[in-house]
């Protein structure tokens, strides 16, 4: 069976995409600095999955320290999830991320090339469609104006892998647009496992409902939308995981050199409804206030999921209500999240 090349798979999202491929056969070759994860996650892995997954503690922006997983591994297809992600901390250090998410990307794609690894996909975001309020986005939609770094370094290595594969044609590239990925594997195992005070509406909820944070603020409630808050489309990570299995599949048989597809639900959710599902899922209520609106932030957002079904192949499976719970199961049995 044909190697999979995960850089980042000790994240949140490359984590839960190891499990999947894994069931699906594939096997994989995690690389990953733990600059935002955590050893533990290889442990857990392995209970999961019965498999202790070949690792690599290595900096993609090393190329030299890279290359010897390329030379030792004979690898068939590479997911590209690699890079920084806070959206705040890419305003204050825009170089860190710059230089980390572009650098980290054009040694995986020159390493690919010269090991002729010839499938690769790589983490965008609905972030590329900017500020635009033309929803549901589709794969042609115009690409915005990105608010912040982090969003620009998806919109760049967009652009640099579309023309990497003009000067490499027989490389298939895979651009996939993620929504809100939210959720944790259904053990409880693995979730997502933010450090200090978390940016992101989920995972902050889940401190308030597990009592480590004393409320949530929600950040306007004066939108154009049916409650006055934002709309959001949240996937849960393992239906995002199992995305990604389609995509490498695709990649195998299809005759465009890059292709992009958006994963969502397709459905909206505002943060009300959010908090509601989560009282829900955890049995009380989220104590919560309303604050000024998040600048950068958009009123509603949510994906056309028809490419995705037709071409891939895939629908995701799990609702709002799927998320909640998984979410709280994780919170609960790791209320500080791995352990160092
Ligand atoms: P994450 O921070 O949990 O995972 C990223 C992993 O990459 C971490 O384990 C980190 O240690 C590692 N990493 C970062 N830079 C590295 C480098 N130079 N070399 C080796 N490893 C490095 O984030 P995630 O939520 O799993 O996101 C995965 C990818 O998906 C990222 O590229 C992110 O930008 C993208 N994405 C995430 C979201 C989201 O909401 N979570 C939305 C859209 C896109
Ligand atoms: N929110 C609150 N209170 C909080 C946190 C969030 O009200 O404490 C609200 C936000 O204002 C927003 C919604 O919850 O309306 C969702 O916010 P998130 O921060 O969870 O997610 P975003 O939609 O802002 O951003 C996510 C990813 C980014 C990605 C973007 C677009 O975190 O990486 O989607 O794809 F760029």
């Amino acid at each position: 069976m044909s190697t999979v090349l995960v850089t980042g798979g000790a994240g949140y999202i490359g984590s839960h995409t190891v499990i999947e491929l894994h069931n699906n056969g594939y096997d994989i070759v995690i690389v990953d600095n733990f600059y935002n994860s955590k050893p533990e996650v290889l442990n857990r892995l392995e209970t999961i999955t019965g498999k202790r997954f070949p690792f690599y503690k290595v900096d993609c922006c090393d190329k030299d320290a890279l290359r010897k997983v390329f030379e030792e591994n004979e690898i068939d297809s590479i997911i590209h999830f690699a890079g920084l992600k806070a959206v705040g901390e890419s305003v204050r250090i825009p170089l860190k991320y710059y230089k980390n998410n572009i650098d980290s990307l054009i040694n995986t794609v020159e390493l690919a090339g010269e090991y002729k690894v010839r499938k690769l996909v790589f983490s965008s975001s609905a972030t590329v469609y900017g500020m635009s309020e033309d929803v549901p986005f589709t794969e042609e939609s115009p690409l915005g104006v990105c608010t912040n770094p982090y969003g620009w370094t998806k919109w760049m290595i967009e652009q640099i892998l579309r023309d990497y594969s003009v000067s490499d044609p027989d490389m298939k590239i895979c651009l996939l647009r993620y929504f809100n990925p939210v959720g944790a594997h259904e053990s409880g195992l693995i979730g997502e496992d933010p450090r200090g005070i978390p940016n992101n509406l989920f995972p902050y909820i889940s401190k308030v409902a597990g009592g480590t944070l004393a409320q949530l603020t929600i950040f306007g409630d004066d939108y154009d939308t049916p409650d006055g808050t934002c709309v959001r489309d949240y996937i849960h990570v393992t239906d995002l995981a199992t995305g990604h299995v389609k995509a490498i599949e695709y990649l195998g048989k299809c005759e465009e050199n890059v292709c992009v597809f958006n994963l969502g639900t397709g459905n909206g959710t505002s943060v009300k409804e959010a908090v509601a599902a989560f009282e829900k899922a955890c049995g009380h209520e989220i104590p919560h206030v309303f604050g000024p609106r998040r600048p950068g932030d958009i009123a509603v957002s949510y994906a056309a999921t028809d490419k995705a079904a037709d071409k891939l192949g895939f629908t995701a499976r799990y609702n709002i209500d799927d998320m909640c719970s998984s979410c709280w199961k994780w919170q609960t049995m790791n209320p500080d999240g791995l352990p160092d």
